[in-house]
């Protein structure tokens, strides 16, 4: 069967600020969806990061489907409902849009989609796949992590163990700052790894959309959202909140090798609060909310097992759970104060592309309108007086 992850996020309100999603709100968002199961969705799974609701589904309907697209838009409406009876805060904030056309790229919500035959033989005799979704971030925050386990044996030690692997892999990178359609570029690894890496250090222009095999290039591994939200608003409304589907094992890398940059990394990434400073992304269990001071970003990840049926496995793992994860956690923390430190300062905040979509265009803007800038030759004197 040709088979289909749609991994579907948003974030349509929590109680005391930008934290988790009521429960209320996510027995909404499941009991739509769950009415779909065994008609359009084979199966599906409820979770959240943050204050994020990420929809999975398996299905055989292939991406962009207008049902798949409009059944998550319909359940985030019905969490909408109950969010704004409760009185959540930001209650429907990722529904940008009134209804959206066709499918809900571009509405608002994160959408990240693969489809693969589903043979369970050959080079994929069983079928494994992680679920990442990051809360307060864009989608560069995967850049670095995601490149290193598929392009760097120092953290994928199966690029030199595994012929398949050693191929090398096509990673399509978009352009994210050209809003009007999809600018993409496909690179592949390893000869072109200088120019992949010349694009994605710019984590606010540039991210991951997807990722092939070159041993089987039919095959895609990884699918990551690059939705950003103020190219559809505007201006800042919230952060992009992405999410990301990679198939591990076999002829793709270990969820082990997935999860090392993870530990070692820890990278500065832009969003936090206000989606305007900069601080390390944190590994946290699904289903954390955010209670740390600026909101100091968070992904989660899951590994699943898909049967013969296209059905989820009934138990799942949680790799940031491990205790494991406690000390990188401190590390983390450690980082984000050493920032923190420096409060407005420099590359503390989000760089001025990103801040233009804020309101400090206003402090901005009205010294030049109040003419508080002079020219010292010119109207030095005059200032002075
Ligand atoms: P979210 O994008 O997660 O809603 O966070 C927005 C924000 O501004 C937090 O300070
Ligand atoms: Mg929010
Ligand atoms: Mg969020």
């Amino acid at each position: 069967m040709k088979l289909t992850i749609s991994v579907l996020k948003a974030d349509i309100g929590s109680p005391g600020g930008h934290t988790k999603p009521a429960d209320k709100v996510l027995d909404a968002v499941r009991s739509t969806v769950s009415k779909a199961r065994g008609k359009e969705v084979i199966d599906y799974l409820i979770t959240y990061t943050g204050d994020d609701i990420a929809i999975t589904m398996t299905h055989e309907r292939g991406v962009n489907d207008h049902k798949i697209h409009q059944l998550a838009w319909d359940a985030f409406k019905e969490g909408t409902a109950v969010a704004q009876r409760r009185g959540d805060y930001g209650a429907g904030q990722d529904l940008l849009v009134d209804a959206p056309s066709g499918n809900i790229r571009g509405a608002g919500p994160a959408v990240a989609e693969l489809e693969f035959d589903h043979k369970l033989s050959g080079e994929r005799a069983a079928e494994s796949v992680m679920i990442f979704a990051a809360d307060k971030c864009g989608p560069g925050a995967y850049s670095l992590p995601v490149y290193l386990a598929f392009a760097d044996p120092m953290y994928c030690g199966g690029l030199i163990l595994k012929p398949e692997l050693g191929k090398g892999f096509t990673f399509r990178i978009m352009d994210m700052d050209f809003a009007e359609s999809d600018r993409l570029v496909d690179l592949t690894t390893p000869e072109e790894m200088y120019s992949i890496v010349g694009l994605l250090r710019d984590e606010t222009r540039y991210a991951i959309e997807g990722i092939f095999s070159r041993a089987y290039p039919h095959q895609q591994v990884a699918a990551i959202s690059t939705q950003r939200l103020h190219n559809i608003a505007g201006k800042y409304t919230g952060k992009d909140d992405p999410v990301a589907i990679i198939r591990t094992q076999s002829i793709f890398p270990a969820p082990e090798e997935i999860v090392m940059p993870w530990a070692s990394v820890l990278p500065f990434v832009t969003g936090d609060c206000r989606g305007s400073h900069v601080l390390p992304i944190t590994p946290y269990p699904v289903n954390t909310p955010v209670r740390s001071p600026y909101c100091q970003p968070i992904v989660s990840s899951l590994g699943i097992s898909i049967n013969r049926e296209g059905r989820f496995s009934d138990e799942y793992v949680d790799f940031f759970a491990d205790t494991y994860w406690e000390h990188i956690r401190r590390i983390a923390v450690e980082k984000g104060l050493s920032m923190r430190s420096q409060g407005w300062f420099g590359v503390a905040m989000a760089n001025n592309a990103e801040l233009s979509y804020t309101g400090l265009n206003k402090i901005y803007e009205n010294l030049e309108k109040n003419g508080r800038f002079f020219n010292r030759e010119k109207e030095g004197a005059a200032a002075a007086k």
